[in-house]
């Protein structure tokens, strides 16, 4: 017997075509948010990791490079960068140079394709949000594509559910936002429902290695892969140090009753364990989101389980329409992709630099990126030239969406090269090579212009 929501929200799917897979992983979901499931992670049921980092380990080229050729990529695509006020993929933002994200990532795949001589297809996961624009914007590639095997497959949809009753969200302005992806969780799923895991094993390969689509520092790195097939794990997590801004966030656990590794975020701890959560010398390790997968370990795993792997459930709040807070509340049900490491006997992290993390979740991670902090090559691997990544803190009211920042640097990002922090309080443009040095702090209350050329420099410039 399921509720009078499960059974509308199901007939929604199936009038949708929705994978009937989907639609079970769906309802194994539902059925926990219907019972006000927590999925809480008590510390006194875990320990902390200790893992080995890439540095120390040795690994032949020969056997780096034969695991390149074995190993296909896919990139998370399918997210709409809400947070920064997009309802597009954040990979079609420009980066520098009139070079996207995309095409950074394909660029950086063309390249090692070529010096290592290996296949490597790069496949990317969208959602029904993110598909047509990202298979245009890649269209300039003409090579990228591999034989037998499609640039894009699609993640699933789900409905909306009003938080009022849990029964699926009616928006007749616009259906399009009755519906939203059901989290990077569902990778799994849609790898297997749209058939591209098997078309990846009946052509030999080996290795998955899934990453976030802004997070530049992905690069599906030889010395990993020959890692990862040397270690002879089914699943493994790329690890980073956890700094003090990480304290809030998730990290890896080992689960005291079977051993198994569990990627524990906030909302899965109790309100008197989060200092605990927060203790970065106890729980050393977060996830970058790059993690590398045996195909048929993968493939077996979710045979065994009917396609269901049952991930904790993500309860994420928003409103049906999430540029206007007056639309109703909606409960999205989400899963990550990295909870998959507890499914998987074996499962193993290796620790690894932060140049392998260079995620970009909001505008002030954007104007790091889009700075001279990095430089990238002719291999377009990010490559850090500053001494740090400086801390940036821009007004919220001003420059939190992307395009009231753009308008805030109509020139591009000012140098940071030699910055260690800058905050920005109120309304200020820049004008055209502006350079900041040290630590800098900027305040006004009304409309300011910094000066093309300026040299803003700080406490300790
Ligand atoms: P995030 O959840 O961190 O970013 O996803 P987002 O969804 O792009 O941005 P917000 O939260 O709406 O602001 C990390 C990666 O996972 C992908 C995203 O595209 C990003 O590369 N993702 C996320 C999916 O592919 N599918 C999803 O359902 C969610």
């Amino acid at each position: 017997m399921g509720s009078v929501g499960l059974e509308m929200a199901r007939a929604k799917m199936v009038g949708a075509g929705v994978d009937p897979v989907a639609i079970e992983t769906f309802a194994h979901y539902y059925r926990l948010l219907e019972h006000g499931e927590t999925g809480l992670i008590p510390e006194s049921s875990i320990e902390p990791v200790q893992i080995e980092a890439l540095a120390d380990v040795q690994v032949p080229d020969d056997v780096a490079a034969e695991a390149l050729r074995r190993t296909a990529i896919v990139k998370l695509n399918g997210g709409l960068g809400t947070s920064m006020g997009m309802d597009r993929a954040k990979s079609l933002l420009c980066v520098r140079r009139g070079l996207s994200f995309l095409d950074i990532i394909a660029r950086q795949v063309l390249h090692l394709r070529k010096k290592y001589d290996a296949p490597l297809p790069l496949i990317f996961m969208n959602s029904f949000r993110t598909s047509a624009d990202t298979l245009e914007a890649l269209a300039r590639y003409e090579d990228l594509a591999v034989a037998g095997l499609p640039l894009d497959f699609l993640q699933n949809k789900e409905p909306k559910l009003l938080a009022a009753d849990l029964t699926p969200a009616s928006f007749p302005k616009d259906p399009e936002l009755e519906w939203c992806p059901p989290g990077h969780g569902d990778v799994y799923t849609a790898i297997r429902g749209s058939g591209v895991l098997k078309q990846l094993i009946d052509q030999g390969f080996r290795y998955v290695f899934i990453s976030n689509s802004d997070n530049l520092g992905a690069v599906p790195a030889p010395e990993v892969a020959g890692w990862f097939a040397q270690s002879g794990a089914p699943f493994a997590i790329e690890a980073v140090r956890r700094t003090p801004s990480d304290k809030k966030g998730g990290h890896f656990a080992r689960r005291k009753a079977d051993g198994r590794l569990v990627l524990r975020e906030t909302a899965q701890t109790a309100p008197g364990d989060l200092e605990a959560l927060a203790d970065l010398d106890r729980h050393r390790y977060t996830s970058t989101n790059n993690l590398w997968i045996d195909l048929q370990a993968l493939a077996a795993t979710l045979d065994a389980r009917d396609g269901v792997l049952g991930l904790p459930m993500i309860r994420n709040e928003k409103t049906v329409d999430p540029g206007d807070s007056k639309t109703p509340k909606v409960i999205q049900i989400e899963s990550a992709m990295g909870a998959a490491i507890e499914v998987f006997e074996g499962a193993t992290l290796i620790e690894v630099g932060r140049d392998r993390f260079v995620p970009v979740k909001t505008t002030n991670d954007l104007l790091v990126l889009r700075s001279d902090v990095y430089e990238i090559g002719s291999d377009f691997v990010l490559d850090m030239v500053a001494a740090d990544v400086p801390y940036v803190d821009l007004d919220p009211h001003h420059y939190k969406l992307v395009g009231e920042f753009d308008q805030r640097f109509p020139e591009g990002a000012p140098s940071m090269a030699k910055a260690t922090s800058l905050k920005v309080d109120g309304d200020w443009t820049f004008g055209h090579g502006v350079q900041i040095v040290g630590a800098v702090e900027l305040e006004a209350a009304t409309a300011q212009r910094v000066p093309a050329g300026e040299v803003l420099s700080g406490t300790d410039g």
